[in-house]
């Protein structure tokens, strides 16, 4: 499929609905509040879900060029992604095999070992202890006891999944199709520049409706949002699990159509990836949000919210810049969407409602609730 089809028939549905103000409906659903608030469908996510299959964790360039690395706590289990010399990512438990010090945080290039910071035992990228003061103290123990325990991970357009249960990864399924426009939208292409993390007493599929609407943008974000954005006229897609919907700028109705890719300036696409990653392409960048349910307690979670700027051209002075912006968006989800998110799941853990009313101009939010409900059959 080419450019020219996709980006021209999603701008095509877009003037459709801007004529008649409508937006792309599906069919309602309800969700009952347990879903936000029971401990054992909690338990049942976490075993089924985030321990058992695929997760995102982050885009290719999160692990950026030989030695590029990061870390991600699943639920959790913290994990260390590098990129060998030989380019291929690698995944380990973050925990040294020694005495169980977490060996790094955060994400950064350029790197060659691996050191604990507890007693500087050192690691290869494949994981292999490469070092150890005192060596003849461990003299007893095989060489896989003392090297770091390696964890599935594959990436695929530009998506890292990684997966703690027993199944091999198959990447393309789990896209499900939405790597054509992520082929498109150059997800590959970008880096990672800057990451923000923090713990929130929301549930975490709270967190991931939040985004997958745009019927709310026009009231929660009176003052923020609404003079940029139309709160209709979202088109939207499922790709199997994942789901697509657009945030429409009010730009658009003096956008120049010469260029079909002129679309890409009048509208912000958001990506669910199954199952906690929102994948959000903002004219030119991507931020990824991803919510990460805390290990025991059914109403907190960790949100990662990620920007990524495209590798070309990147000169400080526009990093500066991409991040600004980034900022700016936090702010705003942070200070009204994670305090709404907040505020609801107090209402919910207080047993009323007992049921939440998706409307039919809200299908993002359906569908990702229904993949989810497959994935725990
Ligand atoms: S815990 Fe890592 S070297 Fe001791
Ligand atoms: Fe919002």
């Amino acid at each position: 499929v080419s450019e020219l089809d996709i980006w021209g028939n999603l701008r095509d549905r877009v003037l459709a609905h801007r004529g008649t103000h409508t937006t792309d409906f599906g069919d309602p659903y309800r969700v009952p509040a347990s879903d936000y608030t029971s401990a054992d469908i909690h338990q049942l996510e976490l075993a089924k879900v985030f321990f058992g299959g695929p997760v995102v964790v982050g885009l290719s360039g999160a692990a950026d060029g030989p030695g590029g690395w990061f870390t991600v706590d699943v639920s959790g289990v913290s994990v260390i992604i590098v990129r060998g010399e030989d380019l291929h990512l690698r995944a380990f438990l973050n925990a040294c095999p020694h005495r169980g010090m977490k060996l790094l945080s955060g994400f950064g290039t350029g790197m060659r070992r691996i050191t604990c910071p507890f007693h500087a035992w050192s690691f290869d990228e494949a994981g292999a202890n490469r070092g150890i003061p005192t060596r003849e103290a461990f003299d007893d123990y095989s060489e896989a006891e003392l090297s770091l325990q390696s964890v599935a991970v594959v990436e695929s357009h530009g998506v890292i999944y990684l997966s703690l249960g027993e199944q091999p990864i198959d990447a393309v399924k789990e896209l499900g199709g939405v790597q054509c426009e992520l082929d498109l939208l150059g997800a590959a292409d970008h880096v990672l520049i800057d990451r923000q993390e923090r713990v929130l007493a929301m549930n975490w599929k709270l967190g991931v409706d939040s985004y997958m609407e745009a019927y709310h943008l026009h009231y929660l974000h009176k003052a923020s949002l609404r003079p940029y954005f139309y709160n209709d006229s979202s088109p939207f897609d499922s790709f199997g699990k994942n789901g697509r919907i657009g945030g429409v700028r009010r730009t658009i109705d003096n956008a120049n159509w010469d260029d079909p890719q002129a679309l890409l300036q009048h509208i912000t696409l958001e990506y669910q990836l199954f199952p906690n990653a929102v994948l959000i392409y903002q004219q030119d960048h991507f931020e990824l949000s991803q919510v990460f349910p805390h290990p025991h307690k059914v109403g907190i979670a960790t949100v990662v919210q990620s920007v990524y700027a495209p590798r070309e051209n990147l000169t400080a002075e526009r990093i500066e810049r991409f991040r600004k912006s980034f900022m700016l968006l936090l702010d705003v989800t942070v200070a009204e969407d994670f305090s709404a998110c907040e505020v609801i799941q107090r209402n919910l853990a207080s047993g009323s409602p007992t049921v939440l009313h998706l409307g039919r101009n809200e299908p993002g939010v359906a569908h990702f609730h229904r993949s989810l409900h497959a994935a725990l059959q």
